[in-house]
């Protein structure tokens, strides 16, 4: 069985995790199961889900609706009610069967409910698999801030099955991929070389692509599991990425934008601040524009686009004393962190992005 363990929890590939999820919940003898999914994974992933776990423990099924505008604390009230009619206690556990949204508010919600109770993820999104189910950070949004309340608390598992990513729109699966790009980009060449040329990628093998991707973050998450250091570096693109999403996502006549499509513009923009902070070759970073532009296409950003999204840079975790700070890359698969980036620099981020 294919299989990667990390200090934490074990993350298991395939049809025969099942038997070893079932194994786990039936030798934790826990009192009730919660399984949290969404409107959409409920009608396309519960089915094979529930069809292939082999355990008597008694479940209830609590469904969000799906997408961003739920990851709030409100939504996590409604569960955390739900929790309670259905008399889960200590002993209970929570199973997410779902994308991004679903792992990182079922496992916050698991993660402070009666002080914490165990969780299991089932990703069912690329995005999930090959990013929001690793490494520990639970978190949901506040008036639009991304990830703005969480907490770092370990699953007890993950089980990656890949048959799920055939219930996906291209787009879904285009947005997953932007954080394996991101992936190569930090750390490794050859990786984002292979990836780059998506008409050259042999996507009948994508569990081959994920357990890559999953390796590497849970390399860099080990050694630095709190994000005090290290870590920070799995947020490359993800700076100017976050606030691009958030002003989308609370601007009504902005068009809804994937975690994904927001981090392949970051992505871009990033590489730019990285030619004059860290001296990334400027062909280099044609490449990387051209490559991620050609998969992503351009989005328009006007001025007050441009205006308006910066104001949400404010908002950054990685923010120091005010100072907006970056990760950036000197060459592809080698980058620095908490690089202080005046706001001008981000505008001609964004002016080099529309050329
Ligand atoms: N998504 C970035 C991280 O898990 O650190």
């Amino acid at each position: 069985m294919i299989k990667i363990d990390t200090p934490d929890y074990p993350i298991y590939f395939g049809v025969e995790s099942y038997a070893v999820l079932g194994n786990q919940l039936n030798e934790k003898q826990y009192s009730k199961l919660l399984i949290l999914t969404d409107s959409t994974c409920n009608e396309l992933c519960l089915p094979h889900f529930l069809a292939n776990l082999p355990t008597t423990i008694p479940f209830e099924i609590v469904e969000i609706e799906s997408g961003e505008p739920t990851k709030n604390l409100e939504t996590c009230q409604g569960v955390w009610e739900a929790m309670i009619d259905l008399g889960m206690d200590r002993h209970s556990a929570v199973i997410t069967v779902g994308g991004g949204v679903v792992s990182d508010l079922g496992g916050f919600v698991a993660s402070v409910y009666m002080r914490g109770i165990d969780c299991f993820l089932v990703p069912t999104t690329l995005l999930a698999m090959v990013d929001a189910s690793v490494g520990g950070k639970t978190g949901v949004d506040l008036n639009g801030a991304k990830n703005c309340i969480g907490t770092f608390s370990m699953p007890q598992m993950v089980l990656i099955d890949s048959v799920y990513l055939e219930t996906l729109e291209p787009r879904e699966l285009k947005s997953g991929y932007a954080e394996m790009l991101k992936h190569g980009l930090i750390y490794d060449e050859s990786y984002f070389n292979h990836l780059k040329d998506i008409a050259q990628v042999d996507f009948s093998d994508i569990e081959t692509l994920i357990y890559h991707s999953i390796v590497i973050k849970t390399q860099i998450v080990q050694e630095d599991p709190k994000e005090l250091g290290l870590r920070k570096i799995l947020n490359f693109g993800h700076t100017i990425g976050h606030a691009i999403e958030s002003y989308f996502l609370i601007n009504p006549i902005k068009e809804r934008m994937l975690h994904g499509e927001a981090v392949a513009i970051g992505l871009v923009i990033e590489s730019y601040i990285s030619t004059v902070i860290l001296g990334l070759n400027l062909k280099v970073y044609q490449e990387i524009k051209e490559a991620i532009q050609y998969i992503y296409g351009k989005q328009l950003f006007s001025e007050t686009d441009v205006e308006e999204i910066l104001t949400w840079l404010k908002l950054d975790k990685k923010n120091r004393a005010g100072e907006i700070r970056m990760v950036l890359l000197s060459k592809i698969g080698e980058c620095s962190f908490d690089l202080v980036v005046s706001k001008d620099l981000i505008v001609s981020g964004f002016e080099d992005y529309s050329k």
